[in-house]
C-alpha cells in the first residue's frame, strides 16, 4: 500500500460528499480488518490524579482551577486494576495529569504490584516526566506509555502549552522528543490530537496524520476538542483559523480515526470518550466502523469519576465499571465484532517486546546512554 500524500489527506479532511466518504470509511474498515481483526480490545482506564502542575489552554484540569483535586492511594489504585481482572481486560491504563506529587519510586511500587499480581499489559498516561523516571517505571515493568502530543505544529503548541511553572525552561516542551526516548526505552508508544482546536487548520491536521505515521505510533487517540468554558480556549470570542479552521466535530473525528488508520495500518486506535461526548448515542460505533478497534471503559470509583473533568458533560461518568463494561460489551456485539482477549499490544515489531525487560527491546540503551544523547534532557 503507496502512502497518502499530503495534498490527499487534504482533499479528504475537507470532503463533505456522503458518497465519497462512504467510500473512505469503508476502506479504512477494510485495512483495519486486514492488518489488526475483528477483535475490539479493552483497556480499563484508571484516572489516579486530577492534580497538574500546567496550564493547558483546553484542558478542565488545568493548574489553577478551583476544582476538587484528589489523588488515588496505593490500594484504591490496585483495588481498581484487580476489577479490570474480573471484568476481563487485558491492559489498564493509569492516566493521571502532571501530578509530580506522584513521586517516581511510589509509581514505580504500584507499576511492580500491578505487574506481580495481575497479567495485565499496564500503560502509563502521566504527562511529561524525567528520562529518569520514565525508565524506572519501565524497568519496573510498564509496557506503554501514551502522551498526546496535540498539534505537531510548533506555533500553534507554544500558543496553548505555557511551560511548566518553577522551572528555569522558557521554551516550549517537546512532547515529540519524549515519544522518540520512550520508543527507545522499550515502551509502547501512543499519542494523538484532539480535531478542531482553535487554531487548527487543516493542513496542520493533515501533518499531524503524517506525524503519527513517520513516529511509526503503536496506538492514537483522537478525540473532538470540547469547549471548557473556565479553559481560555473555551471562551467564546476565542480566536480561530478563520476559513481553515477545522471544525470540532464528529464527523471530522471520524475523518482523521479512518485516515489515521489508512496511514498506521498497525496501530491501536481507540473510539475515544469524547467521542462518545459528542455523540452519545452511537459516536462510538461509528469510530469502531470508520478504523477504531479499541474501547477504553473507565474504571475510575467514585467521587473520583466524577472529578475528572476534562472537559464539560464528559460521557460515562455516572456509571461505574460495571456498567461501563457491560455497555461497550454490548456495542462490540451488535456490531458483529469481538472482544479481543489478552494484552492486545502492536502485532508485529513492539509487541513482542511487552512484559518483557526493558534491556531485551530492540534499540534498547541504557539508561545514561538515552539520557545523554536525548534533546530532552537540557529542557527539563
Ligand atoms: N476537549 C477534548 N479533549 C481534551 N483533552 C484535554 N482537554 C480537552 C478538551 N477540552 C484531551 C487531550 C489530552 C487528553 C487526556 O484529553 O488531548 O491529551
Amino acid at each position: 500500500m503507496t502512502r497518502m500524500t499530503h495534498q490527499q489527506i487534504i482533499h479528504w479532511l475537507r470532503e463533505t460528499d456522503s458518497a465519497a466518504l462512504e467510500l473512505l470509511f469503508a476502506q479504512a474498515d477494510e485495512v483495519r480488518r486486514q492488518h489488526v481483526g475483528d477483535e475490539v480490545h479493552l483497556r480499563g482506564l484508571i484516572e489516579i490524579s486530577n492534580h497538574c502542575v500546567r496550564e493547558c489552554h483546553y484542558c478542565g484540569l488545568r493548574a489553577g482551577l478551583q476544582i476538587p483535586r484528589y489523588r488515588m492511594s496505593h490500594d484504591e489504585i490496585l483495588a481498581a486494576a484487580h476489577q479490570a481482572v474480573l471484568l476481563g481486560f487485558g491492559s489498564t491504563v493509569l492516566q493521571g495529569g502532571e501530578d509530580f506529587g506522584i513521586k517516581a519510586e511510589w509509581m514505580a511500587e504500584v507499576i511492580r504490584a500491578i505487574k506481580a499480581e495481575t497479567p495485565l499489559a499496564l500503560t502509563l498516561s502521566l504527562g511529561e516526566r524525567l528520562p529518569e523516571e520514565l525508565q524506572l517505571w519501565r524497568e519496573a515493568g510498564a509496557d506503554r506509555y501514551l502522551l498526546r502530543f496535540e498539534t505537531s505544529d510548533p506555533r500553534l503548541y507554544a500558543a496553548i502549552h505555557p511551560p511548566r511553572k518553577g522551572t528555569a525552561r522558557s521554551s516550549p516542551s517537546d512532547r515529540i522528543e519524549q515519544l522518540k526516548l520512550m520508543r527507545q526505552m522499550g515502551y509502547e508508544i501512543g499519542s494523538g490530537v484532539m480535531a478542531g482546536i482553535p487554531g487548527q487548520s487543516y493542513e496542520m491536521l493533515a501533518r499531524d496524520i503524517e506525524v503519527f505515521a513517520d513516529l511509526d505510533l503503536d496506538m492514537v487517540g483522537i478525540g473532538p476538542f470540547l469547549a471548557h468554558p473556565d479553559t481560555p480556549l473555551g471562551r467564546p470570542d476565542t480566536p480561530n483559523a478563520g476559513a481553515e479552521q477545522v471544525p470540532s466535530s464528529e464527523m471530522m473525528v471520524l475523518k482523521t480515526v479512518a485516515l489515521t488508520r489508512m496511514m498506521c495500518p498497525e496501530a491501536n486506535l481507540p473510539a475515544t470518550t469524547a467521542l462518545a461526548t459528542i455523540n452519545t448515542v452511537d459516536g462510538r460505533e461509528h469510530g469502531l466502523e470508520s478504523g477504531g478497534n479499541v474501547f477504553m471503559p473507565i474504571l475510575t470509583p467514585s467521587p473520583y469519576r466524577q472529578m475528572y473533568q476534562i472537559y464539560p458533560g464528559k460521557a460515562c461518568i455516572d456509571e461505574d465499571a460495571t456498567q461501563c463494561n457491560s455497555c461497550l460489551r454490548g456495542r462490540i456485539d451488535r456490531l458483529g465484532r469481538m472482544v479481543g482477549e489478552g494484552p492486545g499490544g502492536r502485532h508485529t515489531r513492539v509487541s513482542a517486546w511487552s512484559g518483557r525487560a526493558a534491556s531485551d527491546a530492540p534499540g534498547w540503551k541504557p539508561v545514561a546512554e538515552v539520557v545523554k544523547a536525548s534533546p530532552l534532557t537540557v529542557l527539563q
